[in-house]
């Protein structure tokens, strides 16, 4: 049996103005490009963004994070950034995007774009202006240019590997036609990281913030926010190259790192409310998460480590626990994104026990191989009500409300990931979690495109139809209803400060916890468990499976539980 205990809440970082909008926010990710095409060229964009928010407020959620939408060349959708001050054209335009955050805010939504500070694209004015000015160059100065080793210079300057397969450094052509210096680039070779010791980056970065907010952004996702810094030896990684290599300490996580969100954190105080920042982190410890999480430095990171544990009790428990404790009580949850397979596919899968290395992470939650779609649905509906019911905000990635499960068979020609190309083909990379949103049953792009288009950027299947917005929007079954009704409750019952506390089941495969008047209780088992009897005179909130008695779980399923005489006092 499970022992009760109390999650404390400090309130020293999150007492400032500006977060407490953010600590239970139930923020939706809309991934632009497959969201809705407004102007049917195939692709997802603001116009289409616009005409889709209506639906977004009406899941019931506080706000929107909109994937990149900068001006790039799309080498990795988005995150190769060519001009950070523009819109890209293929999304629309300034007025578009203006358009969007008053729409977005006249619904009660608020808006959080993407911040891409790590690397830019090869586009990118300063970069190209690098490659021209030649060795030992300003302009080179502010990316990471180094002299090859070997007899030449033909062998990279250290061997870091990309974090999309193959080398981290690519080799340029000098101006006067001979072979070159590298530059570094932590992931495709169409993205050069910087290097942030120049002063002009920081500089650089400090307008492109104001300029946005300035447009009514209400706050960004730090892309690798752990990245910007490299160790200033870029000294060859003492585990090798390749999968077996292990967490690359050079590569990220430097201690200057810290500074930059000390003054984007500054930046975004002279706004009223404060702007928020929320950082994508992979770091080997959660006491090096927790040092981005000072009181003057990033408001959040994802916890994601609840996203990659397998469906086991005891792993989501201590999941959770570490997230509040680092998160100070309030973490960032998400249980799928843009880079790892769909929820219901994950659950559906066999998923292994052993321990995910933070380097490997997203790599286990990328993992091929068939899935019981039924058997992850159950899953997905339960682990989505139990994260729904933790303190903290919760990040909700476009068309898991659809229950979508991932695309596996792309045809290889169709596949535009860098990782799939990096791999040689041995990773399929993210994809398939990327189709366009199915709208409709019917139509050439299941509503996706405006009427008359014919194609979408990535193909959806056949079966896509199936999982349509407008067919589950009229079924209380559905998995939209699920989350409509979710985030209805919390709404209702989950608003205020109250802690969680572990409580006390018969079962270790049923974990209970109460927050206030309100309990929530994930059976993990495939037996139906009966509750204790003092819960027996608890009103049901939400089930995500049919409930035939209130005081027996289901298999694998959450139900949501408040006690009304609590509650009324
Ligand atoms: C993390 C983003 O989520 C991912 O989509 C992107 O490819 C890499 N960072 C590089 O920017």
């Amino acid at each position: 049996m499970l022992v009760s205990h109390t999650i404390e809440i400090p309130t020293d970082a999150h007492s400032a103005p500006g977060s407490a909008l953010w600590r239970d926010a139930v923020v939706y990710q809309v991934y632009l490009r497959s969201y809705r095409d407004s102007d049917g060229d195939g692709i997802g964009d603001l116009g289409g963004l616009r005409e889709g928010l209506e639906a977004i407020a009406a899941l019931g959620c506080d706000a929107i994070w909109l994937n990149p939408c900068y001006a790039s060349p799309q080498r990795d959708h988005g995150y190769d950034i060519a001009d950070y001050l523009s819109i890209d054209p293929a999304y629309g335009t300034m007025a578009d995007f203006d358009a969007v955050v008053k729409r977005a805010h006249d619904l009660g939504l608020r808006v959080l774009m993407d911040m891409v500070a790590n690397h830019c694209s090869v586009d990118h004015a300063w970069f190209r202006a690098a490659v021209a000015a030649g060795r030992g160059s300003t302009e080179r100065a502010r990316f990471l240019f180094r002299e090859g080793r070997g007899v030449d210079g033909e062998l990279p300057p250290n061997n870091w590997d990309s974090v999309f397969g193959g080398l981290a450094w690519t080799r340029v052509v000098e101006p006067d036609g001979s072979p070159g210096q590298w530059y570094l680039h932590s992931f495709d070779s169409s993205q050069p990281d910087f290097d942030w010791r120049h002063p002009d980056v920081a500089e650089h970065f400090a307008r492109v913030l104001r300029f946005w907010f300035d447009r009514g952004v209400d706050g960004f996702r730090i892309d690798v926010a752990h990245g910007h810094y490299k160790a200033a030896d870029l000294a060859d990684h003492p585990g090798g190259r390749g999968p077996e290599a292990g967490h690359n300490h050079a590569m990220w996580d430097q201690p200057e790192v810290h500074d930059i969100y000390r003054s984007w954190r500054e930046i975004g105080r002279e706004y009223e409310p404060e702007k928020y920042f929320v950082g994508e982190i992979w770091v080997p410890s959660p006491d090096r998460l927790a040092d981005y999480l000072r009181p003057d430095e990033l408001h959040n990171a994802f916890s994601f480590d609840l996203l990659v544990q397998p469906w086991e009790a005891a792993r989501f428990r201590r999941a959770i626990d570490t997230g509040l404790t680092v998160g100070r009580g309030w973490p960032a949850w998400t249980l799928a994104n843009h880079d790892v397979h769909r929820a219901v596919t994950r659950y559906g899968q066999e998923q292994p026990s052993d321990e995910a290395l933070p380097t490997d992470m997203i790599a286990a939650a990328r993992r091929t191989g068939p899935a019981n779609l039924e058997r992850g649905r159950r899953r997905a509906r339960a682990a989505t009500a139990l994260a729904l019911a933790l303190p903290g905000s919760m990040y909700l990635y476009q068309g898991e409300e659809l229950g979508l499960p991932e695309v596996f068979d792309l045809p290889d020609a169709a596949r535009q990931d860098p990782i799939w190309t990096r791999s040689n083909g041995a990773e399929l990379g993210r994809d398939g979690c990327r189709i366009p949103l199915p709208w409709t049953t019917d139509g050439d792009t299941f509503g996706f495109g405006a009427t008359g288009s014919r194609h979408a950027w990535l193909p959806q299947p056949a079966w896509f139809g199936a999982y349509a917005r407008e067919t589950q929007a009229a079924d209380p079954g559905s998995m939209l209803s699920l989350y409509r009704d979710l985030l209805a409750a919390r709404r209702a019952h989950l608003g205020g400060a109250a802690a969680l506390r572990w409580l006390p089941t018969a079962r270790d495969s049923l974990l209970a916890f109460e927050r206030g008047a309100f309990l929530c209780a994930t059976n993990f088992s495939g037996e139906p468990l009966a509750v204790l009897p003092q819960w027996h005179n608890l009103t049901v909130l939400v089930s995500t499976q049919p409930l035939v008695d209130p005081a027996v779980i289901p298999p694998e399923s959450t139900v949501w539980f408040v006690d009304e005489r609590l509650a009324a006092s």
